[in-house]
This record gives C-alpha cells, sequence and structure tokens, in this order.
C-alpha cells in the first residue's frame, strides 16, 4: 500500500551522489530585514469583526458599500502622526477590517451598534530548519493518479507564505497550460517573464502596503515547488548528473501570496492582519487550494486568521491545507486545528543520507549527513566528549567557550543538538581542531535524524544509537571512531515513522476533534531555494518540518480535484483520510520516532496519505456549511464567535446544535466516564465508488470498550445515494474500568471487497 506514494513522492527528491567537495565554509545566510512583525512602538492594529451594515444584509456587498461602513468604527481617518488608520478592509474572509487603535479607542468602539469583537493582532511563525546540500536527479512518473488527474492541470495553488523567487527553474512554465479563465490575480513584477503560466501571479501585504513578493527566506519558494514545482528538464546542481524533478502536481499553477517577513532577529514572522488580506486575495483570486505552512500555536481556535479564512474558503470551494507546527513531542502544542481544515502532520520516509560511525572494532551506527566527503578516510581517530569534562550536568552543545578549554586537535567531537544551530555548532568544533563530529539526540528529540550539508564530516544519530556510543565511550580506556560515508539509501524499512518534532494532538480548543488529519513526508525534503548554498552552488536545499508534509498534501490535493472536479473540500479531506495506512515497510505499526513506540492517532491522525488508494475510497463523509455551523454553535455556547467565522448574523437557539463528535468527520472521538457510560454517534456516507455495492463493517473495539454499529451492513443502490449508520460506544462489562484520563484507540472500517474505508476512533475516560 505505501509503494504508490513512495513512487510518486522520489520524484521531487533527486538522488545524492557521494562524491568529493573541496574543504567548505559556511554558507553566510543572507538575510534581509524586511521590518517583519509587530513594531512595538506604533500604535497597534487590531482585527475588527462586525455585523454586516444593516438592511443591505441580502444582496452581495459592494467594497465601497463596506469601506464607508467599516469606517463609521472609527474615530477618524488618520492618526496624529498622519497614519491612515484603516489598514485592511475585508469582505471575504471576515465582515470587518484592520485598523490602527488605541486600546482606548477600541473601548469606545465597543458600545457601537453593529461591533462583534475586536482583537490586538498577534505574530505567527514558519518554523523550518534548513539544511543547504546540491545534489542530482533521477527518477519518472510511474503513477496513474499524475495521468488521471492531468497532473493536476487548471488547480491553482494558493501558497501564503515568505514569497517566492520567482525565476527558479521550478517556475518554470514548459508544457503548461494557459491560467483558467476564473484566474483574476495580479503579478506584481508585471507578466513579462516573471510570472508565467506556471506562477500566474504574486503579490505581498505588509501592514496596509503591498511590497515585493520576492522571497529573501526561503520557505515559501521550497513549499510551492514541493506542490507544484514543474519538471526540470537537464537539471545540473552538482556540475555532474543531469536528470528530472518535479513537485506533487507539476501541471498545476501557482499563485503567491507574501505575508511572512524578515524580522530584525532574522527570523520569518507573519502577522493577523496581513494573513487575513492574503487569504482575502487568494479567494477574490479564486484559487482552488490554500496552502498555508505557517501557524501560532497559542491561539485560541477562533482567533486565527488561518482557521477564520479558511472557514470563508470552504464556502467557495477552496481546500484549505495547513501543518500542524513543529512543537513536538509534547502533546497538545498544536496550530490550525479546525475541521474544516486540513491538517498534516510530518513522517520520514524510507530514504536516508546515510554517515556510518565505527566505534573502534566494534559496532557500526547508521547516522545521516547530507555532506558526504568521499576523500575523508574512515580510519579510528579519538573520539572526545565535552560532557565529562563539564561540571553542569550536561554539555552545552558544542559552544565555543565549553570547547576552547579542551584539546580537541584531530578528535572527532560528539556534541548535544541542543542551544545552538547546527552550522554554528559544526563551525565551533572546526575552529577548536575537531576533525570530524557525532550529534546525539537526547530523549526530546527521539530517534529523528537530519541531512545536513555540514562544515564538517558529521553524523547525526538517533536516541538509540546516541545511548549505545554513550555506553562506548563511558566503557572504553581510549575510545576511537570513524565515520563512513554511504551515501543515499533508499528503502528505509522503518518508514513511514511520526518525526519527533511534529506538532501532536490531542487538540484542547476544537472539542475533541482528531488531529493531525493526516501525516506526509516532512524530514529531509529537498525542493527548491532562492539562493545558492553549499559548494557547488545548488538551487535545491534540505529542509525538514509539518510545512514540508503540508506542501506535498496541497500538491495532491490539486491531483484529487482535478480527477473529482465537483467534490467538495470535505469530501476530499474523507478521501485522503479514510485511504490512509498505517503500516509501516516492514508491515508494522508505524512509529513515533520520539520513544520509538507505534505512533497514536494524535500523532499519525488517520495515517500516512496515500495518493493512489484517496481516488478510489467509494464512500465519503460529507460535511456542508450547515454541518459547521451546528458544531460550532453547540461547540462556541455562544453567538458572536459564530458570527466571527460565518460572518452572518446567528441566533444559535434558533438552530439545531451538535457536539463535536456528531460532526460528520471521517474519524470518531468520544469520552466516557462519571455517570455517562455510553455514547451514541450518528455518521452520513455518500457512495462515490460503484452503484449497487454493499459494505459491511469491521471493528476494532478499543480496549474495555464495546463498539457497536447500527446496520451492519450499508447497502448502495446508486452513486451519490447517502446512507446513515450508528456507532455506540460502552463499557465493557466485568473489566476494571479504565482511570480517568485514560485513551483508547480503536478502528472503524467498512469494506466492500472492492473499496475500503476506514475510520480511527478514540475513547478518553474521563
Ligand atoms: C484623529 O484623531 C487623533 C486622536 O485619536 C488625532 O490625534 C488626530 O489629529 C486626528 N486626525 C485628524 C485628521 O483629525
Ligand atoms: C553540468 O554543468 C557543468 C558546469 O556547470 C558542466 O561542465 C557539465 O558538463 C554539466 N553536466 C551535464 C550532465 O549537463
Ligand atoms: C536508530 O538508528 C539505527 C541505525 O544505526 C537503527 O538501526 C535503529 O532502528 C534506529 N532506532 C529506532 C528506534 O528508530
Ligand atoms: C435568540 O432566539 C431566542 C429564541 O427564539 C430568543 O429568545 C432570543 O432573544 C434571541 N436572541 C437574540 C440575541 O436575538
Ligand atoms: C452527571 O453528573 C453531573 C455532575 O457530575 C451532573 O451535573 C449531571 O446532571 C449528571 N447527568 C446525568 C444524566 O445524571
Amino acid at each position: 500500500m505505501g509503494a504508490a506514494i513512495l513512487n510518486l513522492f522520489v520524484l521531487l527528491f533527486l538522488i545524492f551522489s557521494s562524491h568529493s567537495f573541496p574543504s567548505v565554509h559556511s554558507q553566510q545566510f543572507p538575510i534581509t530585514n524586511e521590518g517583519g512583525g509587530i513594531d512595538p512602538t506604533k500604535t497597534p492594529v487590531y482585527i475588527v469583526h462586525v455585523e454586516k451594515p444593516h438592511g443591505i444584509s441580502n444582496r452581495p456587498l459592494r467594497l465601497r458599500d463596506l469601506k464607508n461602513w467599516y469606517m463609521s468604527f472609527l474615530p477618524n481617518a488618520t492618526l496624529a502622526s498622519g497614519e491612515s488608520r484603516m489598514v485592511y478592509t475585508y469582505r471575504e474572509v471576515i465582515t470587518g477590517f484592520a485598523a490602527r487603535q488605541s486600546p482606548k479607542e477600541v473601548e469606545a468602539m465597543e458600545s457601537l451598534d453593529g461591533f462583534i469583537e475586536a482583537n490586538p493582532e498577534k505574530e505567527h511563525y514558519t518554523s523550518t530548519t534548513y539544511t543547504p546540500t546540491f545534489l542530482s536527479l533521477n527518477d519518472k512518473p510511474s503513477n496513474t493518479l499524475w495521468y488521471d488527474s492531468s497532473m493536476g492541470a487548471g488547480q491553482i495553488i494558493g501558497v501564503i507564505d515568505s514569497g517566492i523567487s520567482p525565476n527558479h527553474p521550478s517556475f518554470n512554465d514548459n508544457g503548461m497550460p494557459p491560467p483558467p479563465v476564473k484566474w483574476s490575480g495580479k503579478c506584481y513584477w508585471g507578466n513579462a517573464r516573471t510570472c508565467n503560466n506556471k506562477l500566474l501571479g504574486a503579490v505581498a501585504f505588509r501592514n496596509g502596503v503591498y511590497p515585493d513578493p520576492y522571497d529573501n527566506d526561503g520557505h515559501g519558494t521550497h513549499v510551492a515547488s514541493t506542490a507544484a514545482g514543474n519538471f526540470i528538464n537537464n537539471a545540473n546542481v552538482t556540475g555532474q548528473a543531469a536528470g528530472i524533478a518535479s513537485g506533487m502536481a507539476p501541471r498545476a499553477h501557482l499563485a503567491v501570496y507574501k505575508i511572512s517577513f524578515i524580522n530584525p532577529s532574522g527570523i520569518s514572522v507573519s502577522t493577523d492582519a496581513d494573513i487575513y488580506a492574503g487569504i482575502e486575495q487568494a479567494i477574490r483570486d479564486h484559487v482552488d487550494i490554500l496552502q498555508m505552512s505557517i501557524g501560532f500555536v497559542k491561539y485560541q481556535l477562533y482567533n486565527s486568521p488561518i482557521v477564520i479564512g479558511s472557514f470563508a474558503a470552504i464556502t467557495k470551494g477552496i481546500v484549505p491545507c495547513a501543518c500542524m507546527m513543529n512543537m513536538g513531542p509534547t502533546p497538545s502544542i498544536l496550530a490550525n486545528d479546525a475541521p474544516w481544515i486540513l491538517i498534516v502532520g510530518a513522517s520520514t520516509f524510507d530514504r536516508k543520507i546515510m554517515a556510518s560511525v565505527l566505534l573502534g572494532k566494534g559496532s557500526e551506527l547508521a547516522g545521516e549527513s547530507a555532506y558526504q566527503p568521499g576523500t575523508f578516510p574512515s580510519t579510528q581517530i579519538p573520539l572526545a566528549f565535552p560532557f565529562d569534562q563539564l561540571s553542569t550536568v550536561k554539555s552545552t552543545g558544542c559552544h565555543l567557550g565549553e570547547l576552547k578549554k579542551l584539546n580537541l586537535r584531530d578528535n572527532i567531537v560528539m556534541c548535544y543538538r541542543f542551544g545552538l544551530k547546527d552550522d554554528e555548532r559544526g563551525r565551533n568544533v572546526l575552529i577548536s581542531g575537531g576533525k570530524a563530529m557525532i550529534l546525539l539526540n537526547d530523549m526530546p528529540e527521539g530517534e529523528t535524524t537530519k541531512a545536513y550539508a555540514h562544515v564538517l564530516p558529521s553524523s547525526h544519530l538517533n536516541n538509540t544509537d546516541t545511548n549505545v556510543i554513550i555506553e562506548y565511550y563511558s566503557n572504553t580506556a581510549n575510545p576511537t571512531a570513524a565515520i563512513k560515508f554511504r551515501g543515499t539509501l533508499f528503502g528505509i524499512n522503518s518508514a513511514p515513522a511520526v518525526a519527533t518534532f511534529s506538532s501532536r494532538g490531542p487538540s484542547l480548543t476544537n472539542g475533541g476533534i482528531i488531529k493531525p488529519d493526516v501525516i506526509a513526508p516532512g524530514v529531509n525534503i529537498l525542493a527548491a531555494w532562492p539562493r545558492t548554498v553549499g559548494p557547488t552552488k545548488s538551487i535545491f536545499n534540505f529542509l525538514s518540518g509539518t510545512s514540508m508534509a503540508t506542501s506535498h498534501v496541497s500538491g495532491i490535493v490539486a491531483l484529487l480535484r482535478n480527477k473529482y472536479l465537483n467534490w467538495s473540500p470535505a469530501a476530499i479531506k474523507s478521501a485522503i483520510m479514510t485511504t490512509a495506512y498505517t503500516l509501516d515497510r516492514k508491515g508494522n505499526p508505524i512509529t513515533d520516532e520520539y520513544e520509538g513506540t507505534s505512533a497514536t492517532v494524535f500523532e499519525q491522525g488517520a495515517g500516512h496519505i496515500d495518493p493512489e488508494a484517496a481516488t478510489k475510497p467509494g464512500i465519503i463523509y460529507e460535511l456542508n456549511y450547515y454541518d459547521y455551523v451546528h458544531y460550532l454553535c453547540g461547540y462556541c455556547k455562544s453567538n458572536s464567535p459564530v458570527q466571527m467565522i460565518i460572518k452572518t448574523k446567528m441566533n444559535c437557539s434558533q438552530v439545531k446544535t451538535i457536539e463535536p463528535e456528531q460532526l460528520n468527520y471521517p474519524s470518531f472521538s468520544v469520552s466516557i466516564g462519571g455517570n455517562i457510560t455510553e455514547v451514541q454517534v450518528k455518521r452520513k456516507v455518500t457512495n462515490v465508488g460503484d452503484a449497487g455495492s454493499t459494505y459491511t463493517v469491521d471493528v476494532k473495539d478499543p480496549e474495555g470498550v464495546r463498539v457497536e454499529v447500527t446496520p451492519q451492513t450499508l447497502q448502495f443502490n446508486q452513486v451519490g445515494e447517502e446512507v446513515s449508520y450508528e456507532v455506540k460506544f460502552s463499557l465493557k462489562g466485568g473489566l476494571p474500568k479504565p482511570a480517568a484520563g485514560e485513551v483508547r484507540e480503536g478502528r472503524l472500517n467498512w469494506d466492500s471487497g472492492k473499496y475500503y474505508a476506514s475510520s480511527p476512533m478514540v475513547v478518553t475516560f474521563v
């Protein structure tokens, strides 16, 4: 089952050829301060939600009417500084605006008729590590989804990120169809050469002005090329081999909305007002998919521009894809966890760029490094560990001050990976006379290793191997080690596994809907980069993060959407979730790289995305606007947050309200305990397979829980037919009752013999 996806995404990852490089000096990362983020010295920007202008709520709102209405909430048009108060007027994402005001002025506004809520804007981040390297390309498509979907032709992926490097060869438009007629966006650079049939448009939003959308960071270029990079013929990045590479949907169009800017500390950051503006424009431009590898984990669900902007998007049939963030392995620090967004966690795939550590005459530990100096002799040299020289509990991770106290000449130096960036760590070891470096993972980093292009011969070991080498070092009189570079290996059987850094559920703010929805490749992902990196001046770069996992999924969504033009965002998500797989290449349950144990639903969601299988789900769990309104009324328990999200006056006591577990979602999450000894939930599935099909249920009960499904058989006479069923969860008699806080998992599968739709179930005991 895993083979199809592996074929598909291997396209992007070019084979790394192991050969010798000249001695490397660290690549200085050219950071242009673009003044990103919130300037605390300025009047704050508030996001203001209001009702629709009275009297005209039944006809489409003209921007001019809206603007006048919004202005009526402000004391006047300009600040004392002469700066305009109004930053953005929104129509699609919210009924409201972004404006510069003092907290006092906001207070005055609260009493005005039609006001709903105002919040000071906050900052969002794209947190990814970058790992420069250089490569050559390979492989050909061997995938029917590509051909069935015309490789995504006609779909527009709106990338809400740090901009784009428009002239990167990944964005050439060879073989690209012209833009669809619905496209109405703009290109900042004009349409000659920079924008083309691949990159339809690019604009930037920064505090109410529209600067150059060029990507000074790299993140936006990377995710755009992973989602929809075109084929690059005869790409020659190593100065050696040539080949073909591409993104997931090579014929899909890209529309770029830059909202992330580098702040004075060199970090890419974006604000609520700009994110709303970017999504607003993407909706007006008629994109089909929103690719959003961005978020802020401390948001309440209903105070996030991505959550609210995505709701507006689904009402237009646009599929929002967003990342889970990189805050693992601590549970429940995640972002973008609304049920209408497709949320993606990160996993490994079956490629390793191997740098083996040989211990004395003994064992070989398989670490990773993207820098593969073939000339480096794999002879044993003394092994040094700054750790035991210190009185502190732990090494500081090869800080210069710590290393300077030691004589490391011609040693191979072990470093824990905290405190510093890996390139700085490598430089410190090099400056201190070290010959090579071994990077160690402690428990919080688990078994995830990264292939960096280090400045000296290195190997990054997982937590298990870290324990082995420390044991060896501690029990050996004159410990020695060597590094042997073994190049790129495919077919690593432990893949996929959930990356330690991938954020985990359970979500604490969405009423228990399981997040992430799925996992996808997000470790050591190779894709386009705006600057050259490494000694061979590669224009591709390795990055790891849930950002990279999300861009795989948004490309795959473009393929599915092209194959099934009338599927709703919920249908596409359902197809992806119910066909995801949960076994690794060895046939064992997918593991979590944190502790090496089986991944739970809060780590892998429904499982690993399988694009080929997602084209044949058989049945789907459909959700429409009203389903979400009923969920929101049940969950929010008050009218204002619902109004802010749906942009319409709402009195929840006049509509049906449902508990979150009753939402027609393709997964199940219920709580049992106290005086609640059983929970009954309803689901409705739609036949998108064949007329005259029969599905029978197959349930793997969560331990200690009885699951009864009625009916046990679903009979469909026609395509498009809907059939409902009920699931009753109750405590199994005769067993000790699980303690409060315990979580038990199961699966509910519908099998027609031809189609198989599988959903995770989780029962939390309270
Ligand atoms: C608008 O109001 C601010 C005080 O809130 C004041 O400083 C400013 O001068 C006013 N602008 C105009 C054009 O009246
Ligand atoms: C790759 O580029 C180098 C110079 O940049 C050139 O010498 C070499 O012939 C090229 N190789 C291929 C296969 O195109
Ligand atoms: C750690 O890496 C080694 C490679 O030396 C591998 O055999 C092992 O399976 C990894 N451990 C886990 C738990 O992933
Ligand atoms: C909402 O509807 C209920 C029941 O019809 C009514 O009693 C209540 O006043 C309404 N609330 C608002 C704010 O209109
Ligand atoms: C269950 O217990 C809670 C208090 O723990 C109480 O408020 C509620 O009414 C009880 N429900 C039923 C159905 O007994």
